[in-house]
């Protein structure tokens, strides 16, 4: 069986980018792979520097995914700060990071470019992540398209390594699913915490309308025919809409008739009603937190004994064993 592997930042309130990008994913995958998820609380720390956010945001991620139906019994699933160990990898990966590979990563470039103070931990973030693939010895990490350098980081990292120490590393690939490969947001830009335009999973129903209403359209009139596939209204319909409905919605926009109130309304509707069972369960893990942090920390030590046994081989490799 594949071993499967992806974390996600517990950075601010998890979208539905996120969901059809990452979480239904790993989701889907707990049927027939070894399945590792994991809450990358220290990567957040790169841009959550509020003790009380970052405690409170690990918790609600964690009941996010439970909520959405990660079963902890058939999956590996822990906090990363709770593996030291990941830490002391990336020190020794580092090593063996070229500086110029991590200059060149755009999402690095992007923050910078937008006037984001980067710190080192901004910097060296591809290699904590290489950490966190390379540590569990992943076959397949499926993420956004947005992370598809980062995982080039790590196999290219991987794989100086190996040629310097011998055989250590599995090679990871990528698992990125076309079809919702970037889930726009209310702007039409990439749907992102760091750009306010998403559509958080458990928003209660009058802010959800709220924010379904305020996509973005073009003012076309509504007898008029309009293009469905740079519709942004569109794009995100798809990811909720039966297909027959879709279809029947497609039309309207080929042949004129398509009106976007309508059609946000709808959309609306299929949200809430997609989520009402998961936003139920997320409020009875907030409510039970000691249950909750129980699932995290048996998840944690069953990483744990995962990550020493790649550990010690990378120790007596590098020669830190004596
Ligand atoms: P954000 O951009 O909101 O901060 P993250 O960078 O924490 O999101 O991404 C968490 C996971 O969700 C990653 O696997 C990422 O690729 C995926 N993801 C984030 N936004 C989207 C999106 N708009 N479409 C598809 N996948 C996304
Ligand atoms: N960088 C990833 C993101 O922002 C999160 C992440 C950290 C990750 N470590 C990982 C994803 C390891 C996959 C595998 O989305």
């Amino acid at each position: 069986m594949k071993r499967v592997l992806s974390g996600i930042q517990p950075s601010g309130q998890l979208h539905i980018g996120n969901y059809f990008g990452m979480m239904k994913t790993m989701i889907d995958y707990m049927e027939h792979a070894d399945l590792y998820v994991f809450i990358v609380d220290l990567h957040a720390l790169t841009s959550v520097q509020d003790k009380e956010r970052l405690s409170q945001g690990t918790l609600e991620a964690a009941a996010d995914f439970l909520a959405l139906g990660l079963d902890p019994e058939r999956c590996t699933f822990w906090v990363q700060s709770d593996i030291p160990e990941v830490c002391e990898l990336m020190w020794i990966l580092s090593t063996q990071t070229p500086m110029g590979l991590l200059e060149r990563c755009h999402s690095y470039k992007d923050k910078v470019a937008k006037g984001i103070h980067a710190n080192h931990g901004l910097f060296a973030y591809p290699v904590l992540m290489a950490a966190d693939i390379l540590l569990f010895q992943s076959d397949i990490v499926p993420v956004g398209k947005d992370q598809k350098q980062h995982l080039e980081v790590a196999r290219d990292i991987a794989i100086k390594f190996n040629n310097t120490f011998g055989e250590t590393f599995n090679i990871p690939e990528p698992a990125i699913s076309e079809t919702t490969a970037i889930v726009p947001g209310v702007d039409g830009m990439k749907m992102s915490k760091s750009y306010g335009n998403t559509i958080p999973i458990f928003l209660d129903d009058k802010p959800l309308r709220k924010r379904v209403m305020s996509i973005q359209t073009d003012s076309t009139p509504v007898e008029d025919p309009k293009d469905p596939d740079t519709c942004n209204l569109y794009a995100l319909l798809k990811l909720f809409a039966q297909p027959d409905r879709l279809q029947e919605i497609r039309n309207l926009y080929i042949n004129g008739g398509a009106a976007y109130g309508y059609i946000k309304q709808e959309l609306f509707e299929l949200i809430r009603d997609y989520f009402t069972d998961a936003r139920e369960k997320k409020k009875e893990y907030l409510q039970n937190q000691d249950y909750l942090k129980e699932i995290l920390h048996k998840g944690a030590a069953k990483a744990r004994a995962k990550a020493n046994i790649t550990l010690e081989q990378v120790r007596d490799r590098v020669g830190l064993s004596y």
